[in-house]
């Protein structure tokens, strides 16, 4: 038992990142030696300057790259022990494992009813039309747009929603295929700050069942969030630790210059 995981109840990690490299098809090295590991229910949040490879790494994680031009990865990434690029592994039943909310909230152009249930459908993940209406409401209560929506599942599309209801929706639609871990790449950087609260709040509440990876360009939030921090410099993973260390004594003397500066 290491003291990182001690940390977390003596839990196993769910994902383990070993000499993690990836190099896109014009030779951009994004990835450099990176090793990490995800614990269950723990936010874990990817902070660093612009380009330094925060969204490729959680693109790994659910073999977002797969298909990709020319994207070269080698190391490790193990979840739950199992290699995830191992020949055996069927690529859509991984991705299913993990909900993706992006910058921008990207709804399905088609009812709010639709954007929740079309995952759990593709999936077969319900028997008859009751359990689907039990998810959608669970997945819409969870991300708590219920009670803003509950009355016009069918007739108000995603796409006519607000911006902050938007991003709930897209939310909702990540939980409804029951993910072990939720990918949200600056999950809050095109909404207002009160949008911003409530996906913050669900975050803290989504924690107690899931693993969150959460990229962000704010310090505070990823102070108010995040149970541990990694600090990403041009590829490198130069730094993770519990939030409240990282950000009172970095030992990497970038990552101190870029939290001051983006503090200061
Ligand atoms: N599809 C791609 N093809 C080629 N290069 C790419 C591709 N996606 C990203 N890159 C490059 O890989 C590096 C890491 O990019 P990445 O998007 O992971 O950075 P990031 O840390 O998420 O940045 P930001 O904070 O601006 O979102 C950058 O140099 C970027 O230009
Ligand atoms: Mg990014």
């Amino acid at each position: 038992m290491n003291a990182a995981a001690a940390r977390h109840n003596n839990a196993a990690p769910i994902m383990e990142v070993r000499d993690l490299n990836l190099w896109y098809g014009d030779g951009t090295h994004a990835l450099k030696d990176v090793c990490f590991d995800l614990y269950p229910r723990e936010v874990l949040a990817f902070i660093g300057p612009s380009g330094c490879g925060k969204s490729t790494a959680l693109k790994v994680l659910n073999r977002m790259h797969d298909g990709g031009r020319d994207v070269r990865i080698e190391g490790t990434v193990l979840m739950q022990g199992h290699d995830i690029h191992a020949p055996d592994v069927d690529p859509p039943l991984h991705r299913r494992r993990f909900g993706w909310v992006a910058q921008k909230p990207n709804p399905f152009p088609a009812s709010i009813w639709e954007n929740v249930a079309y995952g759990p459908r593709i999936h077969g993940l319900t028997r008859d039309r009751d359990e689907m209406a039990a998810l959608v409401e669970d997945c819409l209560r969870r991300a708590h747009l219920w009670d803003e929506v509950k009355d016009h599942l069918h007739d108000i599309d995603g796409t006519d929603l607000s911006g902050g209801q938007q991003q709930r929706l897209c939310i909702a639609r990540a939980l409804s295929t029951q993910p072990d871990v939720l990918l949200m790449d600056e999950p809050t950087g095109s909404i207002d700050p009160i949008a911003t609260a409530a996906v913050e709040d669900l975050v803290l509440e989504m924690k107690h069942h899931l693993s969150i990876v959460l990229v962000t360009h704010s310090m505070m939030q990823a102070r108010r969030v995040a149970d541990r921090v990694a600090y990403f410099h041009l590829g490198e993973l130069r730094e993770i630790g519990p939030t409240e260390m990282i950000f009172a004594a970095a030992q990497d003397p970038e990552a101190r210059a870029f939290i001051a500066g983006q503090l200061g």
